[in-house]
């Protein structure tokens, strides 16, 4: 099984996600949000890249069947209800909704994807979860970290190194580009102290002096939403949802 990184959604051509399985992660704070909604029973997340996107989509949909959520540069946008926090996900707002989701990243990363056999949402809240499902499916996998404006974020390739080294307990033969390697030993270095690793990171210290460390703290615990999140026809729904 070849376990391929990429530290940037624009690092990876299509020829790399062909016939593979995608992990797309964003951990502050998209792929955290969309798996909190998720286990906290929305019916379906629609990524967006678009604020206006999301607009035009909700014109489909019956009043009270949907959110308008997400945010462009951290902050919440004018008139949506819901914005990038993972805590407001709570199941009293998004139980049974379709969320319209757009984010300045991760939904952008979601959607470059498209074309993977299998693209599955992933943050440090699901990792395991998300390890035991690469390693029943047993194909190649890359994992596509979203960054921030394009850039590389460590917080997004440390948590592929700790997919990865869960693996090491569930799959044989893995086979590791550079870039898995370092995400795995990155991982296994400061595995019990990630917020000290990540602390002096670009993303982190934003959401800091935005007041949002109770998000930073949520996004960061291990295996808080233990749920697998698949992107397929252009919807985000649970794996027991897109198996029915
Ligand atoms: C993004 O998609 O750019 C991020 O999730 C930004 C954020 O922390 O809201």
């Amino acid at each position: 099984m070849k376990l391929n990184v990429y530290a940037t959604p624009d690092s990876v051509q299509d020829k790399d996600l062909k016939d593979r399985n995608v992990v797309v992660i964003d951990v502050l704070r998209a792929t955290s949000t969309i798996l909190a909604a998720l286990i906290n029973g929305c019916k379906e997340v629609i990524p967006a890249i678009e604020i206006e996107e999301v607009i035009n989509m909700s014109k489909n949909y019956e009043k009270d069947s949907y959110l308008l959520c997400g945010e462009r540069n951290i902050d919440a946008i004018d008139g949506f209800h819901l914005s990038n926090s993972p805590l407001e996900y709570t199941a009293d707002r998004v139980s049974d909704k379709t969320l319209l989701f757009t984010t300045t990243n991760g939904t952008r990363a979601i959607r470059k994807v498209v074309d993977a056999r299998e693209v599955i949402m992933c943050s440090l809240t699901n990792v395991d979860v998300v390890a035991e499902h690469l390693a029943r499916e047993k194909n190649d996998t890359a994992f596509v970290c979203a960054g921030t404006d394009g850039q590389f974020s460590m917080d997004d390739v440390v948590t592929a190194g700790a997919v990865i080294s869960r693996l090491r307990d569930l799959a044989d033969n893995l086979e590791l580009g550079d870039l898995a390697v370092v995400a795995e030993v990155m991982y296994k270095n400061n595995n019990g102290n990630l917020h000290s690793l990540l602390a002096n990171s670009t993303h982190y210290k934003r959401l800091m002096d935005k007041g949002l460390k109770d998000d930073i703290d949520y996004c960061l615990t291990l295996n808080a939403a233990p749920v697998v999140g698949i992107f397929k026809d252009g919807i985000i729904r649970t794996l027991d949802k897109v198996q029915e």
